[in-house]
Order: structure tokens, then C-alpha cells, then sequence
């Protein structure tokens, strides 16, 4: 592997990958616990924060809406201002490339009555859509207007809020954090549906800190809460990080390596099963789901063992898609890999994340000699037994960057990634990592 001009970087085909690695911290559950953070009244301790550009974007819009920050080596302590209690602020809040932030946000300015907002970030933020979350802070009570209709820039402006019942048209963990944020000072319950269960680290975080939520079936109803209480949060390794060193510790024939510390919530491990399916030997202590009405208290945390072994081809069904939504380019790369074919469907959101990963991630792979479709709702991979190589964009987006890693890693010819610093908004030490698992 070398670094070329600028940030494009060139990954060979690796004779094997070996040792143990620390996945870097859950960046969703970052960004949620710095947002707690600023919504709680005593301090909150955070262990293991994601050191990057989207959670870096987080704290300092709780900075700048009023929360005092301090970094020490090991913990990061926010004093917060309160569930109502957010202070004015001059100019837009810059949200980078953060997509949670802009989407979670509101639901806690969409409380700070008579004050108004205005949310913005980079391109791509300017791309992704915000109607999803205007559409029940309005019927709350909120007023959003947002550009076209639709899009960043947006102001929110806050108001006493109603709790209403919310069915979310499409899955999103992302949308449900935002009601249930707002509920949190709505007169009334306020009720989210889900079509089928997503990430639930805001329940966790939310049950812990004291709010009476619970969960029925598909309905997670929040109720007002007076002040968030929490002490201190430990942030687990992302297991959405953690997938790329474990696809390519599959990949990679002779590899074997263990992954530390991953979080292992039922909701996060969904590609970790996709990939077991697949046949390949990935060993660890997952989380199972919780029976009905429970929202656990903790998130889980293991330690997953891989070893290079061959695939077959799957089906990745609709309702296992917001299980491991971000790992499903990965999926298509184990795909070439495996004998048969590997389907995925019902991912139609996989078009409005840091890039449209649909046509991106087969535009890119296809670039690298594989055999792989677009559908609307995801794609169809025809597994040759390997992959040549070439030349990938990042198009910005750090997944299709560490994409194109892998894929090098394990092709013929390897691979050059063209916008490997996209990697750095989750995983800023990925090319060290993986370059330090090359050299054992
Ligand atoms: C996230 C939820 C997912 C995911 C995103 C992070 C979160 O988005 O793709 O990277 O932290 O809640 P959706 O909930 O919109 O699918």
C-alpha cells in the first residue's frame, strides 16, 4: 500500500491480514451521547468518544447552543443547558457532513420555544433530504421551512409541542430519534411506529437517563420529562467500522484476525449474520433481541474472531436492511467473492446517505470487474470467485472510500482509491490500522 498525490491511495492485493484491532467508537452512539449531553442539566461523562469530523460537528454545535464542552485525555465532559433551555444563536449551525446531526437535532429545537434555528453543512448535506424529519415536527407544532421544500439550509423554529403518533413511512433511526427527542417536552405521549425495528441506541441512552419510554410490539411511546440524568456514557467500537476489517479479514486468503470491543446490539449486527450466512467464520458473542416490551439498559460489547474462507452467495431481505443499512456495499463486495448470487432488496434509502450507494457502489465495483446490477431497491451480484482491480472515487462518501480499501486488498491487481480522506468523517485511523494488520 502507498499514498500517492493528494488523498488517493493504492491498496494491493494483501498476502494476508493478521493480528487484533480496536474498531474506533460507535459513531452513532457519539453523536447521541454528546447531544444527551447538551440536553441534560448536571454533567455527563463521555469514555471512548469518536474522535472525527461528523462527532467533532456534534460537539461543537452543542457548544454552540450553549452546552460547556471540556476535553480531557480520556473522557470528554458536557455541561448541558437543559431540555428548553438552549441559548440563541447568531448564524447557521454548521453541521458538516454529519447527516445524524442534522437529522436528530431538530427534535431538541424544535422544543426551544419562539427561538429559531437554521441547520446547514457541506455538498452533500445540501443533497439529503430533511422533509422526513419536518413532516411530524410540524404536526407537533414546530415550524420548518426548509429549501425546495426539502432540503438544507432549514430553519427550525421552536414551539410548546404536542405528542402525536407518528408512523414512520420508512424505516429510519434517524427519524424516530428526532420524535422521540421532541416528545421528550410535547404535552402528552408521543408514539413511534416503526415498519420494522431499526437501531435503538436513543432508547437505550433515553431509558437509562431516567425518561419513561417503552416499547410494544412496533410502538415506542416517550412521555415529558422534566431533566435528563445521566452520569457517565462508555461508547462501544462501531461495529459499522469493524466491517470493513472484518470483510476483509474474510477476503484476504491465510487472513485471521480478532476484532475488539465491537458493539454487539442486535440492531448493529445485522451484517455480522448476513455474512455468517454466508458461510463465513466470524465468531463472537452477539446480542440477542430483547423480548417485547424491554429496552435494554446497556449496550453490549464483544469480541469477534475471523478467519478467510469462501462464500456463498444470499438474499438480504427488506426487513434486514436497517440492521446493517451502512455495511450493505460491503455485502455487494462479499458478493463477487461468493459462488452464486447475493441479492439485495428493499434498500431504496441506501439512495439518500452520504452518496447514492446504489448506483455508486455498482458504478465502483463494476469499474473494478465485477458483475453487479442496480434494481431500485439495491442490487444484484454475480459471484465470479474474485475481483480484478483498477481505480475507485470516493465521490466523499467514507464508506465507498473504505469500500475501494477492501476491495484492493483483496483483488487481483489491486485497487487505487481516489478520496480516501472521506474516511476520516468515521474512521480516521483506517489506513494505519489495516496497513498495521499487513505487517504482522
Ligand atoms: C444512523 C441511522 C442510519 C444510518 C446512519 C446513522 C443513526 O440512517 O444509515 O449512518 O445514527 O441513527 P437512517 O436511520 O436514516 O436509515
Amino acid at each position: 500500500m502507498s499514498a500517492g498525490k493528494g488523498t488517493t491511495v493504492r491498496f494491493d492485493p494483501a498476502g494476508r491480514l493478521k493480528g487484533s484491532i480496536v474498531p474506533p467508537a460507535d459513531k452513532s452512539i457519539s453523536h447521541r451521547a454528546a447531544m444527551l449531553g447538551g440536553m441534560a442539566t448536571e454533567p455527563v461523562v463521555i469514555r471512548n468518544y469518536l474522535e472525527a469530523a461528523d462527532t467533532t460537528s456534534t460537539l461543537d454545535a452543542m457548544g454552540t447552543l450553549g452546552a460547556i464542552v471540556q476535553r480531557g485525555p480520556d473522557e470528554i465532559v458536557v455541561r448541558g443547558t437543559g431540555l428548553r433551555e438552549s441559548s440563541e444563536v447568531d448564524g447557521p449551525i454548521d453541521v458538516g457532513n454529519a447527516g445524524t446531526l442534522m437529522r436528530l437535532l431538530p427534535g431538541l429545537l424544535a422544543s426551544q420555544e419562539g427561538r429559531s434555528y437554521t441547520l446547514d453543512g457541506d455538498a452533500s448535506i445540501r443533497k439529503r433530504p430533511v422533509d422526513r424529519v419536518a413532516i411530524p415536527l410540524r404536526e407537533m407544532g414546530a415550524s420548518i421551512e426548509a429549501t425546495d421544500e426539502r432540503y438544507p439550509p432549514f430553519t427550525i423554529t421552536g414551539a410548546r409541542l404536542r405528542g402525536i403518533e407518528y408512523t414512520l413511512p420508512v424505516a429510519s433511526a434517524q427519524v424516530k430519534s428526532c420524535v422521540l427527542f421532541a416528545g421528550l417536552t410535547a404535552d402528552g405521549p408521543t408514539t413511534v411506529v416503526e415498519p420494522v425495528p431499526s437501531r435503538d441506541h436513543t432508547e437505550r441512552m433515553l431509558a437509562a437517563a431516567g425518561v419513561s419510554l417503552h416499547r410494544e410490539g412496533d410502538r415506542i411511546t416517550v412521555t415529558n420529562a422534566d431533566e435528563l440524568v445521566l452520569d457517565t456514557i462508555t461508547v462501544p467500537g462501531d461495529p459499522s467500522s469493524a466491517a470493513f476489517a472484518i470483510a476483509a479479514g474474510v477476503l484476504v486468503p491465510k487472513s485471521r484476525l480478532l476484532v475488539k470491543g465491537s458493539g454487539a446490539n442486535w440492531t448493529r449486527t445485522g451484517f455480522v449474520r448476513i455474512l455468517q450466512r454466508m458461510g463465513g467464520v466470524v465468531l463472537g458473542e452477539l446480542e440477542d433481541p430483547a423480548g417485547d416490551g424491554q429496552i435494554p439498559g446497556v449496550e453490549p460489547i464483544t469480541d469477534l474472531d475471523v478467519a478467510h474462507g469462501s462464500l456463498v452467495g444470499t438474499v438480504v431481505e427488506p426487513h434486514e436492511v436497517p440492521l446493517a443499512i451502512d455495511e450493505l456495499p460491503l455485502v455487494a463486495l462479499l458478493g463477487c467473492f461468493a459462488e452464486g448470487e447475493t441479492v439485495v432488496r428493499g434498500a431504496e434509502e441506501l439512495r439518500f446517505k452520504e452518496s447514492d450507494r446504489i448506483a455508486l457502489v455498482v458504478d465502483g465495483l463494476r469499474g473494478l470487474g465485477a458483475e453487479i446490477e442496480a434494481t431500485e431497491d439495491g442490487f444484484v451480484v454475480t459471484g465470479t470467485g474474485g475481483l480484478r482491480g483498477g481505480t475507485i472515487e470516493s465521490h466523499g462518501d467514507h464508506r465507498l472510500a473504505m469500500l475501494g480499501a477492501v476491495a484492493g486488498l483483496a483483488s487481483r491487481e489491486g485497487v487505487t482509491v481516489v478520496g480516501m480522506d472521506a474516511a476520516a468523517v468515521s474512521y480516521p485511523t483506517f489506513t494505519e490500522d489495516i496497513t498495521a494488520l499487513l505487517r504482522r
